[in-house]
């Protein structure tokens, strides 16, 4: 169990359930960063069969010391559990010069749980913008859609290309929209991808201190959450691409995946849900 000093905070939770991703720039020490670069070029990264305890993935490797990095730990324990079930990974190259980039997806076919897996990208090196790194669509990932259904959408507004320094590393729920953006360097880039399976569920898993004490009054709580940088703030903040009125659909998506993250069913963002489930007998 890592010290609660390395979990989530509610805060970035809510930014998780609100966007669909969380960034952790430079997380990574350049020595590790290095040292997966020289297990990518001699092809010595080795995954597990699915349903693999993660623990028990990439013994003695670099990736492993990456995997065991205090707050790498921490942000994987606060999403989907202490010790998560291996899914696949899998290094994503986009080649020099490459002439396209791939189409707008999602990484899974239709996909309407509401437990959630989560993607690790893990850039190694650094990556400019001319090099094309992820793009992703924050908050796209309560639209579940079916792989690359979506890959006739470009530029979609508000959509983030990952321009970042080595070791950065994105936490993404399985639903949110992305691709691999064109490479136009005369250098390979390398993004590597590990999907983590809940094992437990996925249950005030971080570190819930600094929700607590408005857990005590729900009227409290409303009016504690709706002050700047508050749960209901960030739960209310909308994306460019939402729909012009006030991206409504999606902060009911972002109630019902809060309710269920902290087990409080009477929690509600400005009644947005509580008026839905309005029904006198
Ligand atoms: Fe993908």
């Amino acid at each position: 169990m890592i010290d609660k000093q390395h979990l989530l905070n509610s805060q970035q939770m809510a930014e998780f359930v609100a966007r669909g991703f969380l960034r952790f720039d430079e997380l990574v020490p350049a020595e590790i960063n290095e040292a997966v670069m020289r297990d990518i070029d001699r092809q010595a990264i080795k995954g597990a069969p699915a349903g693999t305890p993660l623990s028990q993935c990439y013994a003695g490797t670099a990736l492993r010391h990456m995997l065991d990095l205090p707050a790498v730990q921490g942000l994987i324990q606060s999403l989907v559990g202490e010790d998560p079930l291996f899914d696949h990974d899998a290094i994503h190259v986009r080649e020099p010069n490459e002439g396209k980039a791939q189409g707008l997806h999602a990484d899974s076919i239709i996909d309407l749980r509401t437990h959630f897996d989560i993607q690790l990208m893990y850039f190694p090196h650094d990556v400019p913008l001319e090099m094309g790194g992820t793009l992703l669509l924050p908050g796209s990932h309560f639209r579940r859609v079916n792989e690359m259904d979506v890959a006739a959408y470009q530029n979609m507004r508000g959509q983030i290309a990952m321009v970042c320094k080595a070791g950065t590393l994105l936490a993404l729920h399985h639903g949110i929209w992305h691709c691999g953006r064109q490479n136009k360097t005369d250098r390979r880039r390398y993004m590597f991808k590990l999907r983590l399976n809940p094992a437990v569920r996925q249950l005030r898993l971080w570190n819930t201190q600094d929700l607590e004490p408005d857990y005590q009054s729900q009227r409290e709580i409303y009016t504690r959450n709706a002050r700047d940088g508050g749960v209901q703030d960030i739960l209310s903040r909308r994306e460019p691409w939402f729909e012009a009125a006030s991206g409504r659909l999606e902060i009911v998506n972002r109630i019902k995946l809060w309710r269920f993250l902290t087990g409080d069913n009477e929690f509600d963002v400005h009644y947005w849900l509580g008026r839905l489930e309005n029904k006198p007998a």
